[in-house]
């Protein structure tokens, strides 16, 4: 049978479709986003061109889609904007920055990976890794971390692979080995970079803080630990994608996050605080970066408009926690159920204690202390410290209160995004704690039209709706 190419853009692309059919490939096209969507869902095509001016179902919304049900179909994007470079970020997804009126058919041919046996050609093992296991499995199935991330001496929980010519991947550490440099040596002058399965990402997070756990007291530069949490939240960012959220907001999320850390940074004093909270516990430290995530993700979805207020809630949000480093360790390495009634009160005043250090801070505005204050105040009430309801809670810390509650939910019951949130809106107790249009707009991430119908239906069915 001959391989078919879908091309989707706005208008006809004459050259190039003449180009593929002389190469005896079978071209389609179509002009829309949800055209191309409906034609893909076929699953009959080899590889897919897509325009990023397509509308009707925008790019990334496509994109997404083909990374959720098709991740082995190459996909090349023809754009003009550089930007397109940073907004998505998919393995299997290649982009083209020529105009795409002009783009050179035989370029897009070759990123498409159609030439006659490009796949049946790949090298041969070499002898030197004959004693190790090899496999053969698609680039999607791994996720790829840096050498020098990881740390000589440490048993690894997960199996970890190189990459050799040929797209083949050999197992070097297998789960419960130690990591030596010596052993990966042979490896390292070829690359830069090994690789874990996709599916042990969540192993990896956890490896990750429990690193950052065992080196907190030890003389470790704050840089590698940084590296360390860095790598992790990298990881779990790269589930969000593959869970069918939005990907244009996720990294509008990440690019903010990372430029708030920034500011943290330039602050001595909430800087020093802000660590502190890895002595406590690596999870606070990754929590406080997811919850700031998820916050500004939902902002972004959301009425509010101004950047400023975006900026001061992943502030407050990146920072809510930071009242912990006021109380005695023992409690705030607690879970809240495992604690007595008397360290549950003194854990109860980590908002106010954190709203006061902030305060402190001459770098941030007013409204940081009172979301930090109130991250803790459930809309029904049921919160603390002053069990306040909705109508007296600030829109931005109803956003943070979720995003906080949902990052602690999927952790601590290592679930994945969908599942949790899942879980969440199915449970009245817990779903009336937040403020219904801020749980909409979370589910509204969700741009897998399967998961946000199935997630939408659970709520409707579940909820008696309330005004804001
Ligand atoms: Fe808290």
């Amino acid at each position: 049978m001959d391989k078919k190419v879908l091309i989707a853009a706005p208008v006809s692309l004459v050259k190039l479709e003449s180009f593929l059919v002389g190469k005896s490939l079978d071209t389609c096209h179509v002009a829309t986003g949800k055209g191309a969507q409906l034609e893909i869902s076929n699953g009959d095509y080899s590889a897919i061109i897509i325009a990023d001016d397509i509308e009707n179902h925008p790019l990334g919304t496509v994109l997404s889609y083909i990374n959720t049900k098709f991740p082995d179909v190459p996909t090349v994007v023809l754009s003009d904007d550089q930007e397109i470079f940073e907004n998505f970020d998919f393995k299997r997804i290649k982009y083209i920055t020529r105009s795409r009126n002009d783009a050179p058919p035989k370029h897009i041919l070759s990123l498409l990976s159609l030439e006659s046996n490009q796949f049946e050609n790949s090298e041969p093992l070499t002898k030197t890794v004959s004693d190790e296991e090899s496999i053969v499995e698609d680039d999607d199935k791994f996720s790829r971390i840096r050498i020098k991330d990881f740390i000589s001496g440490k048993v690894v929980q997960f199996d970890v692979f190189v990459k050799l010519a040929g797209g083949r991947y050999v197992k070097i550490l297998h789960t419960g080995d130690s990591f030596s440099k010596s052993r990966i040596s042979k490896y390292a002058k070829k690359t830069d970079f090994l690789y874990i399965l996709e599916k042990d990402r969540g192993q990896y997070i956890e490896f990750s803080n429990y690193l950052l756990d065992k080196l907190a007291d030890k003389q470790v530069p704050a840089k590698t630990k940084l590296s360390l949490a860095k790598n992790a939240m990298e990881k779990f960012t790269e589930s969000l994608y593959e869970e069918g959220f939005e990907p244009k907001i996720i990294l509008k999320g990440k690019k903010i996050c990372n430029s708030i850390h920034k500011l943290i940074s330039s602050d001595d004093t909430l800087y020093k605080s802000f660590n502190c909270l890895y002595e406590i516990n690596p999870d606070i430290y990754t929590h406080a970066y997811l919850t700031a995530l998820f916050s500004s993700m939902i902002a972004f979805n959301s009425d509010i408009k101004s950047a400023a207020s975006i900026e001061t809630m992943t502030m407050a949000a990146m920072l809510h926690d930071i009242g912990l480093t006021e109380i005695p360790e023992e409690i705030a390495q607690k879970k809240p159920s495992d604690m007595d009634p008397e360290e549950l009160k003194i854990y109860q005043t980590h908002p106010a204690r954190g709203a006061k250090l902030i305060e402190e801070s001459k770098l941030l505005s007013n409204t940081i202390p009172q979301v930090v204050m109130q991250h803790h105040e459930a809309s029904d009430g049921s919160g603390f410290p002053r069990g306040l309801k909705d109508i007296r809670l600030q829109m931005l810390s109803k956003i943070v209160f979720l995003a906080d509650s949902f990052s602690c939910y999927i952790i601590e019951n290592d679930l994945r995004p969908y599942e949790g949130l899942k879980e969440m809106v199915l449970d009245q107790d817990i779903r009336e704690k937040f403020n219904q249009n801020v749980l909409r707009n979370f589910i509204k991430l969700f741009i897998d039209p399967e998961k946000r119908d199935a997630l939408g239906s659970a709520y409707s069915k579940n909820s008696k709706v309330k005004s804001a």
